[in-house]
């Protein structure tokens, strides 16, 4: 099978703003509290901060952690996790059923972020609570002093504020399983006033309102055009959710589920242009993708704990998803999906970052280990910051329920012209047959490989465990070459391959 892409330095789609490669940490099962989180461990810092995961973070050059959820978000008081410890109350966790002990909060977040290298962008509630306690958490938060909730921040130890800049107004509104669930007009009237308060604090804060939580909602895609109708003057960005999963174990349906991820950013683009036309506005919105992965290995053994009958444990093991090589190849599709519509998205995060539906898992009192999809969002990360280019791909396809004709090639492209690099990431969705594809390079001189790597594995359910954490790990690349301005690579059927050349 042949396939033929033409990249040209003039055919760009946009800057990618390096924050599509942030991450989500919500309180929910073991990703703060055995995840980051574990003062008796080994490698715990003076704050209890776990330093191996901190070290597997900082690797991945995560630029922004979304925080503090998630469902978690529309019923917490942010206030619980802040002031001396012992005087912290212990919560119920209406949206996962559990406790919350509150020995993270916003303190010892900040200052893991501050370890790990990463920005916040931080979650207000909508749900139970609103404007006023949303309001007092961005002066807590942001104001240098002098006022009330910003000398109560410097009492409890920090005084400088911490100058967050993203803020998201609530979280999944459109979800009837949110805390305080609001239809697109009450939200709507709601986020927009909140957005309006904290632009009086300070008018340069980036604010995210919410879009839905996925394309198959009911109210997709009226949710957009009315919120984005109430909220369109005030606001930044829309944000987006979307999870993967093959439920029906057919593994070409289910790496073609990228399409419909690509579908879904243009639908609600053109919600945005429609509702800049209609406010004949000149300003532009953009989407932030902030909950995106594979999720679905873990639903059953949660349902005990999900549907009550468990109790209300602390820091359960939930949403312990297992990833295999299949999903890798679903997260290489995802990320270029972003990549390729690097014009609209703006910021993406991987949910979650440890434990929870992560890329990191940890074993408590034991060790950290990387999940088979820790490899592609690393490569992302690292390599595909720059201009994505506007590829020219001709590729075989194949017929699909979910979303029609499905190229067997996918493939995004990046352009450092830092570094004077182009780097490429492409999957193979060929189950069996192998793909010679040629990538010509005319425009951008005389192109010479400096890094291939790729990921393949006899068994597209093979993991990675604590005990087994290399099973699924990448591999030096091999006969890639180019001959003139063209570059050639073999991938083999379901196969993963990033190459870097310089140019
Ligand atoms: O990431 C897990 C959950 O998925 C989040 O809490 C919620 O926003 C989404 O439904």
């Amino acid at each position: 099978m042949k396939a033929t892409v033409t990249a040209h330095s003039a055919f760009t789609v946009a800057p990618i703003d390096d924050r599509i490669y942030g991450a989500f940490l919500e309180h929910l099962g073991r990703a703060i509290y055995t995840g980051i989180y574990e003062p008796d461990h080994k490698t715990a810092d003076k704050n209890g901060m776990r330093g191996d995961v901190a070290e597997l973070v900082k690797d991945l050059n995560v630029p922004m952690v979304r925080y503090p959820g998630g469902n978690f978000v529309s019923a917490y008081n942010w206030e619980d996790g802040i002031g001396p410890k012992d005087d912290r109350p212990v919560r119920l966790d209406l949206a996962w059923h559990t406790s919350e002990s509150n020995q993270v909060g916003i303190h010892e977040f900040a200052d893991w972020c501050e370890t790990v290298g990463t920005d916040m962008m931080l979650a207000v509630n909508l749900g139970s609570r609103g404007l006023d306690a949303a309001r007092n958490f961005v002066e807590y938060v942001n104001h240098p002093g002098g006022s009330y909730w910003s000398d109560l921040r410097i009492k409890n130890g920090r005084k400088d504020p911490w100058n967050v800049k993203l803020w998201c107004l609530g979280n999944e509104m459109d979800g009837p399983w949110q805390v305080g669930h609001k239809d697109a007009e009450e939200y709507g009237k709601l986020a927009n006033e909140t957005a309006k308060a904290i632009r009086a604090f300070d008018k340069s804060l980036e604010l995210v309102v919410c879009g839905s939580s996925h394309s198959n909602m009911p109210t997709y895609p009226d949710w957009e055009a009315t919120v984005l109708e109430h909220t369109y003057d005030v606001v930044d960005y829309i944000s987006l959710h979307m999870y993967f999963a093959n439920r029906e174990n057919d593994t070409q349906e289910y790496l073609a589920q990228s399409h419909k991820l690509d579908a879904y950013i243009g639908t609600v683009a053109g919600v945005i242009q429609y509702v800049k036309a209609k406010k004949r506005s000149k300003k532009d919105i953009y989407i932030s993708f902030d909950e995106w992965n594979v999720w679905y290995h873990s639903n059953k053994q949660d349902r005990k704990i999900l549907d009550g009958n468990d109790g209300w444990p602390h820091a359960p093991a939930l949403l312990e998803d297992i990833y295999n090589f299949e999903d890798v190849l679903q997260v290489g599709c995802i990320l270029n999906t972003f990549i390729r519509r690097a014009d609209v998205v703006k910021i993406a995060c991987i949910a979650q970052l440890v434990n929870v539906i992560a890329p990191i898992m940890t074993e408590e009192d034991g060790r950290a280990w990387r999940q088979s999809i820790y490899y592609p969002l690393l490569f992302a990360s690292q390599f595909g910051r720059g201009t994505a280019l506007d590829l020219s791909i001709d590729s075989p396809t194949y017929e699909t329920k979910i979303a029609g004709e499905v190229p067997y090639l996918d493939v995004a492209g990046v352009h450092n012209n830092d570094d004077g690099t182009v780097s490429f990431f492409l999957v193979n969705r060929h189950p069996d047959e192998a793909l010679d594809a040629t990538i010509d390079l005319q425009a951008f001189g005389s192109p010479s490989i400096i890094e291939h790597r790729m990921m393949s594995h006899a068994d597209l359910k093979a993991t990675n465990s604590a005990d087994n954490p290399d099973n699924v790990v990448p591999m030096d690349g091999s006969g890639a070459q180019v001959q003139g301005n063209k570059l050639t690579v073999n991938a083999g059927p379901h196969a993963y391959h990033m190459l870097r050349v310089s140019v």
